[in-house]
């Protein structure tokens, strides 16, 4: 695959794509030895890189599953100073960041990467592969509410996509009820403000799923390497998905 150079010399975590773009007008960038003055210029990874008389370091491509704890933000830096996923991956020296994010107070499945195009082929709205959640809500949900859920829900910015939803207990002292939802989009804080949009507050939320994806065996806080095979079916999955077939 080719892609810009300059964003080639940006994903090797130099600099950064406006600044590649002032290295390579200032002619301090080769290709295969060829000085490269023009922005656009073309190159795959078979091509040698030097800025500045040094050749680019390609990095090697990572990727994660963390079990997110709640408290924690999906982001690599917090202007407020707290906590933030890749906190915890100190002993990884690659330019990671969370492929979309859960809320501040969400637990559960996060992928964490360094590979753009894996981040955007997952992210991709035409792509979205399902993710399922497992809520705490206030109250009992009725019937005709699950089936709201599954239908589509009127928000602010549009009505939801079809979706899947299952009470999986009532505590009925406490007046509280489980719920398993499944959608396949990811807008901002959507399954809180689906539930909330019926009149559910959320009071616990955790993405127990992205696709066959799960926590099982890590605490949160922890992760693991995803393996070859699993980035394999994750990528297949969003290339293949096609929501409308299955709700
Ligand atoms: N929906 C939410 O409301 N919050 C999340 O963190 C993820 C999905």
């Amino acid at each position: 695959m080719q892609q810009r150079l300059q964003k080639v010399i940006a994903q090797a975590g130099i600099t950064s794509r406006r600044k590649a773009e002032d290295l390579i007008l200032e002619g301090k960038v080769k290709v295969n030895g060829k000085l490269i003055k023009e922005l656009g210029f073309k190159v795959s990874s078979s091509d040698t890189i030097e800025v500045n008389e040094i050749p680019l370091i390609k990095e090697e491509k990572v990727y994660f599953v963390m079990y997110k704890p709640t408290g924690v933000i999906s982001a690599v830096s917090d202007d407020k100073g707290r906590k933030v996923v890749t906190d915890f991956f100190t002993d990884v020296k690659e330019r990671i960041f969370p492929i979309g994010r859960l809320d501040y107070d969400t637990s559960g499945v996060l992928l964490i990467t360094n590979d753009g195009d894996f981040s955007n082929l997952l992210m991709h709205p035409k792509h979205e592969i399902d993710k399922q959640y497992i809520a705490k809500v206030e109250g009992m949900l009725t019937k005709q509410e699950v089936n709201q859920l599954e239908k589509g829900i009127k928000l602010v910015d549009g009505i939801t996509a079809p979706a899947k939803a299952k009470v999986i207990s009532f505590d009925r002292k406490k007046q509280t009820s489980i719920v398993q939802l499944t959608i396949h989009e990811g807008r901002n804080r959507q399954v809180r403000r689906m539930f909330e949009a019926i009149g559910h507050k959320v009071k616990k939320l955790k993405r127990e799923k992205i696709g066959f994806l799960g926590v099982e065996g890590l605490r949160p806080g922890e992760y693991r390497v995803l393996s070859i095979h699993e980035v394999k079916r994750l990528r297949a999955l969003a290339q293949t998905n096609d929501w409308r077939l299955k709700y």
